[in-house]
């Protein structure tokens, strides 16, 4: 699949506020800073579509965009800034479970996962919530220029592990770098399958 137009459609912090579910739809969700909205913008070779920061906590709302006219892409705030307050992560958690739960035309939930570290309790606890309420999600390791071949293996390689004790088997993976485009096409394929049977 080629993306050939991609317009930010709106922001909302109600599940119920955001666009018609009458498309199919991807969400993209992780740890702060761990990529989603590089991830967004080199999927759809658009460096200004979603904004992204080295400082965590950029995405602070639901964020949809269109996509070909025929599906959204919705960019979420990320989990786990520790300096985020306890009242505002109840704040996060309550959007993003509301709008997990409720969406209705949501296809799958990429998860996102920084490769370049061991595996994190935070997101393991996230996708066990996810497959707890039977919410499909795909994994997609981030940052992938970051680290040398041989330690990228390794950190994948733990990273299945951890998870293979959690579900007997894993879900689909991509390995990406927003950086060097890398995953972008098998991506794509994945929503474009997934797209042909909604
Ligand atoms: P929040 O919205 O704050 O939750 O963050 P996010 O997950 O949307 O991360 P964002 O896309 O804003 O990227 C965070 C930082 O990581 C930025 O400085 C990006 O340039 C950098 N970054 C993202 N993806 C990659 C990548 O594939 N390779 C490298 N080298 N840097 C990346
Ligand atoms: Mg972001």
């Amino acid at each position: 699949m080629k993306i050939k137009t991609a317009e930010f459609l709106m922001s909302n912090t109600r599940w119920k506020e955001c666009p018609k579910p009458t498309m199919p739809e991807y969400a993209f969700i992780g740890r702060s800073n761990v990529g989603k909205s590089s991830l967004i913008n080199m999927l759809c070779d658009n460096k200004k579509l979603a904004k992204t920061s080295s400082t965590p906590g950029k995405t602070q709302l639901i964020n949809h965009f269109l996509i070909n006219e025929s599906w959204l892409l919705c960019d979420l705030p990320g989990y786990g800034y520790a300096k985020v307050s306890k009242r505002d992560r109840e704040d996060w958690r309550k959007m993003i479970r509301q709008y997990l739960f409720n969406r209705e035309n949501l296809m799958n939930v990429f998860v996102l996962l920084d490769s370049r570290v061991k595996p994190q309790q935070i997101d393991v606890e996230f996708m066990m919530d996810l497959g707890e309420n039977e919410i499909p999600f795909s994994i997609i390791f981030t940052k992938a220029d970051k680290l040398k071949p041989k330690d990228l293996t390794k950190n994948i390689k733990a990273y299945k592990e951890e998870i293979l004790m959690h579900w007997e088997e894993l879900p689909p993976n991509f390995i990406t770098s927003s950086e060097k485009k890398k995953g972008k096409e098998e991506l794509l394929a994945y929503i474009d399958e997934i797209n042909a049977v909604y």
